[in-house]
């Protein structure tokens, strides 16, 4: 699509109102047109017909002419603005559900800052030159046609004397709008970068603090900052030249104009209310060329804001429901990997999963172990659909994923990460997320089985207590329970479970494990294990390894094979009554 008809796409919805906003303003324009012709009038009745009764008539005419315009500048205001915003909600809306389907893989290759930057700022800009400077621009060529008509019936060659001025005004706009386009361009992609340095740096707040490194990131914002700075100097030295330019260039014309039209006067060719209202004409005129170069100028700067933000848009989500995607009612929960072979886009030529075949049935819990950078994550992704394999095939109940609506996927897994995410809002809204609707003796069930409603019980407000951002920060077991209460909610048919390296105590530990046995009762169960409690009660034990299953079977018949799972146990299992967990498988 042309970046002009992409404009359109987003004018369309409001174009009722935008066509009433150009009206009025072809009425308060037409309106602006009278005003000199009447003025004219006013000096001819004072000067040649000395009739003071003309003179107040026209006065009064000229006010009514005022008001009238007044009140059409009022409606055509408010409906652009809100035309204007309503398109920026829109744009954003959009924008933002776009990037809702865009997958990981998207993510993995920018950074939050930047999109932030074209959701707000970006969008800003273009909302603002689609809406205000379009139809600004349609009263200016219209004010410009109607002055230049009269002008010309008035005196062509007083005229002509005028439009001298402007062949030089529109080589000037070109030249500038051009420079003003790249400058503005860089400008964007500068503030971006400064975003994106921001957001880093608030977000990792802690790792900042805990390593002193303020000054650093002060210096790294204050440097991109600066070099915003430098290019916002030399646009505003560009608009600067360019106002002065065309001020110029109007007051040329007016110079033009007064010179020969006086000359006229004075041989009797002309009347001083003609000559007058030549003058306030060729104001008009000055002031139309130069807004309309103005906004010349800003609908180029809105280019570069229009590549960014099309950028996302035209970024089609890789994974996506296919056509004709079979339904999945009711999920059995039979997962299958099929010699699976995937590679991160950004590592084309090393697999980080292998040719990996593995069945899971339900009730049946699997357990994945291997060196830190073997695939378990990977693996445990490709089931989510978060990737799709560069060859073989992930099926649920027998279907390829990739036949399957990503909802349905997505319904019927539920995952416990190892980093539990939680949303600003209360424990009972946290743990709500794994089901929507769900009532709060739903809520506080799902918190029972997991676990929590003890530690939930003491917590200030209980299930109300404000959690995640500028609430109560919850300890790695805490949100890890808070987490398989959201999937006991959800109820899915296959669990992923992604164990939290990080120690617990004795007692937590207790009850964490508890809370995911239950969890894995008759559903299939894939577990990123790092705790011996867990591979012990696994139904098989899958040690994944450059990406490969180099070994499979229960604990206690590869522990006694003696081969790498043996060497992970001793090295990395703690014993289970120090708590039984393990670091870096
Ligand atoms: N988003 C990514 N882009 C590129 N490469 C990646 C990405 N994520 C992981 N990798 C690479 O893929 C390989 C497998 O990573 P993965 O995270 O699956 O390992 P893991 O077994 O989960 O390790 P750990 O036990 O440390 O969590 C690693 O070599 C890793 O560097
Ligand atoms: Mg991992």
């Amino acid at each position: 699509m042309s970046p002009w008809r992409w404009y359109a796409s987003l004018i369309r919805p409001y174009t009722g109102r935008l066509l009433v906003a150009a009206g009025s303003l072809l009425l308060s324009g037409s309106v602006t047109l009278l005003v000199p012709a009447v003025a004219g009038r006013a000096v001819d009745a004072a000067l040649i017909e000395r009739s003071l009764g003309d003179l107040n008539t026209i006065m009064l005419g000229l006010i009514v002419l005022f008001a009238i315009s007044a009140a059409l500048d009022y409606l055509e205001s408010w409906l652009i603005q809100s035309a204007a915003a309503r398109m920026l909600a829109g744009l954003r809306g959009r924008l933002h559900a776009h990037l809702l389907s865009l997958p990981p893989s998207f993510y993995d290759a920018r950074r939050t800052g930047e999109l932030l930057s074209r959701l707000n700022a970006d969008v800003g800009t273009l909302g603002d030159a689609l809406t205000r400077d379009l139809v600004n621009a349609l009263q200016r060529t219209v004010v410009l046609a109607g002055s230049l008509a009269i002008l010309l019936s008035m005196h062509p060659r007083l005229t002509g004397v005028m439009l001298l001025a402007l062949p030089p005004l529109v080589a000037a706009a070109v030249v500038f709008a051009r420079r003003i386009e790249r400058l503005s361009e860089k400008e964007q992609e500068a503030l971006a970068e400064s975003n994106v340095a921001a957001e880093e740096a608030l977000s990792g707040i802690r790792t900042v603090q805990a390593f002193a490194r303020e000054p650093e990131e002060r210096r790294r914002y204050g440097k991109l900052i600066d070099v915003w700075l430098a290019l916002e100097f030399r646009s505003s030295r560009t608009w600067a030249l360019f106002h002065a330019v065309v001020a110029f260039a109007g007051f040329s014309a007016f110079v033009l104009v007064l010179w020969y039209g006086a000359t006229l006067v004075v041989q009797g060719g002309l009347t001083a209310g003609a000559l007058t209202a030549f003058l306030l004409y060729t104001m008009t005129v000055a002031t139309a060329v130069g807004s309309l170069t103005n906004m010349f100028g800003r609908l180029k700067s809105a280019s570069g804001a229009t590549v960014r933000v099309r950028e996302i848009f035209e970024t089609v989500p890789g994974i996506a429901d296919p056509p004709g995607a079979v339904p999945l009612p009711r999920p059995r929960g039979e997962v299958a990997f099929r010699d699976v072979r995937f590679a991160y886009p950004s590592a084309p030529d090393r697999f980080a999963v292998d040719g990996v075949s593995l069945e899971i049935r339900p009730g049946e819990v699997v357990a994945l172990v291997g060196p830190s950078g073997g695939g378990k994550s990977t693996l445990a992704s490709l089931l989510l659909r978060f990737h799709d394999p560069s060859s073989g095939a992930v099926a649920l109940d027998g279907a390829d994923l990739r036949t399957l609506r990503l909802a349905d996927v997505r319904e019927a897994i539920g995952l416990v990460p190892q980093d539990v995410f939680l949303f600003g809002g209360t424990v009972a809204e946290n743990i709500r997320f794994g089901r929507p609707g769900a009532t709060d003796a739903e809520v506080e069930g799902a918190a029972k089985a997991a676990h929590a409603a003890d530690f939930i019980g003491r917590l200030p407000a209980a299930y109300a207590t404000m959690v995640g951002e500028r609430g109560v920060r919850l300890s790695t077991g805490e949100r890890q329970r808070i987490a398989v209460a959201r999937v006991f909610l959800k109820n899915p048919a296959v669990v992923i479970l992604d164990e939290a390296t990080s120690a617990l105590d004795a007692a937590s530990e207790h009850l964490v494990q508890q809370a995911f046995e239950r969890l894995f009762e008759g559903r299939a169960t894939l577990v990123i294990a790092h705790r011996l409690a867990t591979v012990r009660k696994a139904t098989r034990v899958v040690v994944l390894e450059h990406g490969k299953i180099v070994e499979q079977g229960t604990h206690d018949a590869l522990f006694a094979a003696g081969g790498l799972y043996r060497r992970l146990c001793e090295l990395q299992f703690v014993k289970e009554g120090d708590g039984a967990v393990a670091h870096g498988i």
